[in-house]
């Protein structure tokens, strides 16, 4: 359960609430291209106009370089709330001094005010005391609901909560309880995909779930440099020269936990191949089992020839028909899934239908987390690309839980504790 006290726990008539939300969406020539985080902030902020706050809003967008950085100006994040919630949202063009002094105290209750990106100020992530004492002064009450950012120990995750009483919003409440509670408590078996481009990010996850998942099966590019750690040819494919170490490290862990209890770590027994990632070239599928070469450290000089091998030029773009089969019959065995990063390619430039040539893996193991071959299991969806992916193809409603959180979801998962939680106040 939620150790922290939330929007639920605190009177908030009369008060002027300062709300921290997770607003770092990609904005494409002024338009927003994917709102998830936006619409997922929407319960706190109603919760609140519902108990007739005056409700200021502040968020970072991207890393800018410093204020006056347009492309990463929240002004589209403003028209877009304006949208959404059907009501006028102010918008204050500093987060700090006069701008947002001047528009939160004309501010009356039920009304939205969106402060200016605060990264445009380096004293948010130096976590500054001056600059989170003045945020502070906006407001009676901070609410965190910035998910996305409570790994971080910011000026508006951490030194703000110094000097108002700061309590969870109910996106940040039910990201961490279902978190949690499928790494505590999962309904078995759990099963882990893993996909994505580097294993440097999951390596603690990937630890984690070793410990406690009965499968874990790894994809995207990232198994690339568990393939070349096992000594199998992967030609030209993107991997992780440093961390073959780890991977062999994490295979040998692997090892062991299934010498222990039943447990499967699962590798792409197949890939599909190309030249590129140019839609037009030609592909094909690669049974990587046979191919297995003594020692990484001679690649390729001592690559076993075969019919089929990933040649020298070649990448491995996704994984093959067998190996997504192999997944998605694993889906069918669990009862939770926890899934994070694509097994492909997901993204094809150039290609205009609704499938590009490297997501059939990923396709398969979302059919299967969707019930299409008729078992569904509990899904958590972490973070980042996963959830740009999720949403392109408009299926975020059928998964059990799509986080609004990249790192932050990582982390959690991974075990670590998220300083933007713990500074809140505890549950009495
Ligand atoms: C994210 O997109 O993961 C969050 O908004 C945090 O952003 P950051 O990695 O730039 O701190």
């Amino acid at each position: 359960m939620f150790k922290k006290q939330t929007i639920r726990d605190i009177d908030l008539s009369g008060k002027t609430v300062l709300l921290r939300a997770d607003y770092s969406v990609p904005v494409e020539n002024g338009k927003i291209t994917d709102d998830y985080r936006i619409k997922q902030s929407l319960p706190t902020i109603k919760f609140l106009l519902e108990h007739d706050v005056k409700l200021i809003i502040c968020s970072h967008l991207g890393r800018p370089s410093g204020p006056g950085d347009d492309a990463n100006s929240l002004f589209p994040v403003a028209k877009r709330l304006h949208e959404l919630l059907d009501r006028q949202v102010a918008f204050a063009t500093d987060c700090v001094g006069e701008p947002a002094k001047k528009a939160a105290a004309s501010l009356k209750p039920g009304q939205v005010l969106l402060l200016e990106n605060l990264r445009f100020h380096p004293e948010e992530a130096a976590n500054d005391e001056a600059f989170g004492k003045e945020l502070a002064s906006l407001a009676d009450i901070f609410v965190q609901d910035g998910f996305g950012v409570v790994h971080r120990a910011h000026a508006s995750t951490d030194a703000v909560t110094h000097y108002l009483p700061s309590v969870a919003g109910l996106l940040l409440e039910r990201e961490v309880d279902t978190i949690t509670k499928v790494m505590e408590e999962p309904q078995r078996p759990l099963m882990a995909i893993v996909g994505g481009a580097k294993i440097a990010d999951k390596i603690e996850i990937l630890h984690r779930f070793i410990e406690i998942a009965d499968f874990v099966a790894v994809g995207g590019a990232m198994a690339n440099t568990f393939l070349a750690a096992q000594g199998i040819a992967i030609g030209d494919s993107l991997y992780e020269k440093a961390d073959v170490p780890v991977a062999k490290d994490l295979l040998r862990r692997a090892g062991r936990e299934s010498q222990k209890r039943p447990f499967v770590f699962s590798v792409p027994h197949d890939g599909v191949v190309s030249t590129g990632i140019d839609p037009k070239l030609p592909t094909r599928i690669v049974d990587f089992s046979t191919h297995a070469i003594a020692d990484i450290e001679s690649y390729p000089k001592r690559v076993l020839h075969s019919a089929s091998h990933v040649l020298a030029h070649e990448k491995i773009l996704d994984i093959g028909p067998f190996s997504g089969s192999f997944i998605a019959g694993g889906v069918q065995l669990a009862n939770t899934v926890i899934w994070n990063g694509t097994m492909g390619v997901t993204e094809t430039v150039g290609f205009q239908g609704p499938v590009g040539p490297y997501s059939h893996g990923t396709d398969i193991v979302v059919d299967a987390l969707l019930g299409e071959f008729g078992h569904k299991p509990f899904t958590v969806v972490g973070g980042g690309d996963t959830v740009g992916y999720v949403e392109s193809r408009g299926l975020v409603k059928s998964f059990g839980h799509v986080s609004t959180g990249g790192g932050a979801s990582l982390e959690l998962m991974g075990g670590r504790t998220l300083p933007g939680v713990e500074a809140l106040l505890d549950k009495k």
